[in-house]
């Protein structure tokens, strides 16, 4: 998967006072001359104070390290811990799709957050509160199929506790870590066959759960504020149209039905005199995609800016093999500058380069 930086930026970012004295203190942990090896709980920080990490908190990071800005963009855009984009404002529900829990139902768990979150991966709930993505192993596979939502797993689930989880978190309670199916830790499911105990000294939760009660919350922000419901400078039209609670259910929303979602926009038989425009300097869009979208009827930039949230989400659904791209890459605001007569900067380098990026 293409880990890109998003298209909407802030202008500007920097640490609270609190994280910058932070901060200073990890730096010091390091050798002299190998300050640089803080990075990584740097940008962490950087992306607890703010969900995620923007561009302008990356080379904040990088400038407080004294590193060239493109060190700490490798580290980011390198490792997953690292969110590239928005995130929910109470949380990012990452589902382990690896192999324990694809055996174990994580499709299922998928699905539940398709339609109760957004179509797609990496992208707002309507109300702004949730996102989510499928991650791989995140080493808790005794206790399939689970997730990590916030600083915590939730595991043993089944598409109706993850549902219910989706609706405590929405009511702003924090539900429990652990087991959901009242397993104490990653005993066999049946009850202890050998140890006498569990080892838990008597209490009722494990470790890692007792903490989080102790704590009393997992999803909160650092400074224990939610972020934002959309950061100031984030569109609206960002966000997802979320289906109804009541709504389609997974299995009711699944691919075979994709032309269904949104609103599907008008579309042309052919382009118009004069011939149909690149849609290849739209980052995102390379030849094939090209092709998919004169073939839905799509040729002109003024066609792909006109489109809202629900016309996205119907193209995002109907990308065959991209599903996603067009909302993930900003068709619509890339669409809107080159039907302007503007450029962007993806369609300056593409028609230098002549080179598109679609794979
Ligand atoms: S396979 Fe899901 S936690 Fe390991």
């Amino acid at each position: 998967m293409l880990r890109r930086l998003h298209p909407d930026q802030p202008d500007s970012f920097e640490f609270t006072p609190a994280n910058l004295e932070w901060a200073k203190a990890q730096i010091t942990k390091y050798p002299e001359g190998r300050q640089q090896s803080a990075i990584i709980p740097v940008l962490w920080r950087a992306q607890e104070q703010e969900g995620w990490l923007s561009r302008p908190a990356i080379e904040y990071c990088a400038d407080l390290l004294g590193m060239p800005h493109i060190r700490a963009l490798e580290v980011a855009t390198f490792y997953f811990m690292f969110q590239l984009q928005p995130v929910g404002s109470v949380a990012n529900i990452q589902i382990c799709g690896t192999t324990s829990c694809m055996i174990c139902g994580a499709e299922d768990l998928i699905e539940i957050c398709k339609r109760r979150i957004a179509p797609s991966p990496h992208t707002l709930s309507a109300d702004g509160k949730f996102s989510w993505e499928e991650v791989e192993c995140l080493g808790a596979c005794a206790n399939a199929p689970m997730a990590q939502i916030g600083k915590d797993y939730y595991e043993d689930l089944t598409p109706a506790k993850l549902e219910a989880l989706i609706d405590a978190f929405s009511e702003g309670k924090v539900p429990l870590p652990g087991p959901q199916n009242g397993r104490f830790a990653s005993e066999p499911a049946s009850g202890l066959t050998s140890l006498e105990d569990h080892g838990g000294g008597g209490g009722d939760l494990n470790a890692s759960a007792a903490l989080a009660r102790q704590f009393g919350e997992t999803v909160k922000r650092i400074d224990g504020t939610e972020a934002p419901i959309l950061t100031r400078w984030l569109k609206s039209d960002r966000r997802t149209e979320a289906a109804p609670a009541g709504g389609a259910t997974g299995s009711e929303a699944s691919a075979d039905e994709a032309e269904d979602t949104g609103r599907r926009p008008e579309g042309l038989d052919a382009p118009r005199d004069g011939g149909a425009d690149n849609l290849k300097m739209i980052k995102g869009v390379g030849p094939k995609l090209e092709k998919l979208l004169n073939k839905l009827g799509f040729w002109h930039f003024d066609q792909i800016a006109s489109w809202g949230p629900e016309e996205l989400a119907w193209v995002d659904a109907n990308l065959e093999g991209f599903k996603g791209r067009a909302s993930r890459d900003d068709w619509a605001g890339q669409a809107k500058i080159l039907a302007e007569g503007g450029e962007t900067e993806f369609s300056a380098r593409a028609e230098r380069d002549d080179r598109y990026d679609e794979e």
